[in-house]
């Protein structure tokens, strides 16, 4: 066959490809996935080699950040608003018919209800009009694995996912088989982030109007003096991986009280030490999830869990693109011996490509394909494979003390 005998979607679709595999007799299965779990509405489509034919994304960020915080009826109706044009998008960019597609991968799981709501009922309607079987996503395990479409990654392979709604370490043995080593026990490290940066009303700086919290905090810590305050790093007396944020937050917002009276500055206004504060309370944060990144690791060696050979550290979730947290555990992964992978930003954050390619994994296994949807559900609360935590804290692993050095 050659380029001129072919249609305009196979032409699109050559565009992305090596000579070799366009001209193979087999065209690669191609995944449509889409992400409306939280707040952004994500849509892609990709081949089963990791090839992204085309991609869109509807972030939500700005309305959130002028509201201070995200309004589950508000994330719905904007999901509502933009998942129809988002997945259009995703197609025409890619060239790909919905009759070309092997199926339909959407996150049901864990999310905001009303969010989960409008991706799902939209991909079972879209299913049933194109008869293409639909595959149900699981989002952190989607975080987990979005790294294999980028780099070959084995199983088994350590996970530290943190982001806006969680924060957990988990041991990846297989696309759907995970041992849960940690996770938070009050708040996520990306909405503790967010937090802080509403309370230090960062969104009247002017360099972090259109910033995240966790980004605006990255941007002004790196001009600020850590050692200008001491917060005490959470949990520091109990020997397991979980995590907690709520302790620090509270530490945070009382050293700001007490700023704000001290400089007479009014709620709204910008204190004077906001980026020693913003580097005091990243440092502090950063150095707990490497501590409890450390743990996980000596405990999984302890029970011969990792591999001998390569054994990978992958890391992602929103606050995955924080390069502070990168360099720190690269201190750690250095000196327990193990590779560190975190995926670029764009794919640390949510997105329809980690979807899209959590559903190719699964079409390769020929795992939760569905062709009967009848029964599919989302569920809000979805915990990440089998739970060994308290497995964890029975082993109380003491960390050698690292010297967490970064310059900022
Ligand atoms: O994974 P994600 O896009 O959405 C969730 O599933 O939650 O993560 C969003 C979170 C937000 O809390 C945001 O403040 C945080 O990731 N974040 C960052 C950075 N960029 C985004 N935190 C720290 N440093 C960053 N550069
Ligand atoms: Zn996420």
């Amino acid at each position: 066959m050659f380029p001129c005998a072919l249609n305009g979607a196979a032409r699109s679709w050559m565009k992305y490809c090596t000579p070799r595999r366009a001209f193979s007799a087999v065209r690669p299965r191609l995944v449509l996935g889409i992400e409306t779990s939280c707040d952004e509405t994500g849509a892609a489509v990709i081949d089963e080699t990791g090839v992204i034919l085309g991609e869109s994304l509807h972030s939500q960020k700005q309305t959130h950040l002028d509201a201070g915080g995200i309004i589950p009826t508000v994330a719905q109706r904007l999901h509502r608003e933009n998942i129809s044009r988002v997945v259009q998008e995703a197609l025409d960019r890619s060239g790909i018919e919905p009759g070309e597609l092997t199926a339909v991968a959407t996150t049901v799981k864990p999310g905001l209800a009303l969010s989960l709501g409008i991706g799902l009922h939209f991909s079972l309607q879209f299913v049933r009009l194109h008869e293409k079987p639909f595959i149900p996503i699981h989002h952190m395990e989607a975080h987990a694995l979005t790294v294999r479409m980028l780099h070959p990654v084995d199983f088994p392979f350590l996970v530290l996912l943190v982001s806006g709604g969680h924060s957990l370490l988990a041991l990846a043995k297989g696309i759907d088989d995970f041992l849960l080593l940690g996770q938070t026990l009050d708040e996520a490290a990306g909405d503790t982030l967010d937090k802080i940066a509403r309370r230090l009303s960062l969104r009247n700086h002017p360099e972090c109007s259109t910033l995240s919290g966790g980004q605006a905090i990255e941007l002004l810590a790196k001009e600020g003096d850590r050692l200008a305050f001491h917060f005490k790093s959470p949990m520091w007396q109990l020997y397991d991986c979980n995590f907690s944020f709520a302790g620090l937050r509270n530490q945070v917002t009382l050293a700001i009280g007490k700023k704000e009276r001290e400089e007479g500055v009014e709620k709204g206004q910008l204190l004077s030490c906001v980026k020693d504060i913003a580097a005091a309370s990243q440092h502090t944060l950063v150095s707990h999830i490497a501590k409890r990144t450390h743990r996980a690791i000596l405990f999984c060696k302890s029970k011969g869990l990792l591999p001998q050979h390569n054994p990978t550290l992958v890391v992602s979730g929103g606050v995955a693109s924080n390069e502070y947290i990168r360099r720190t555990l690269k201190i750690v992964t250095d000196a327990t011996g193990l590779h560190l992978l975190c995926p670029p930003s764009k794919f640390c954050t949510d997105n329809g490509v980690m979807i899209a390619w959590n559903g190719i994994e699964r079409l390769k296994q020929g795992k939760g394909i569905m062709s009967h949807t009848e029964e599919v559900i989302y569920e809000p609360k979805a915990p990440l494979g089998l739970d060994i935590t308290s497995e964890v804290k029975d082993a109380a692993i003491k960390v050698p003390p690292l010297r967490l050095r970064i310059n900022s």
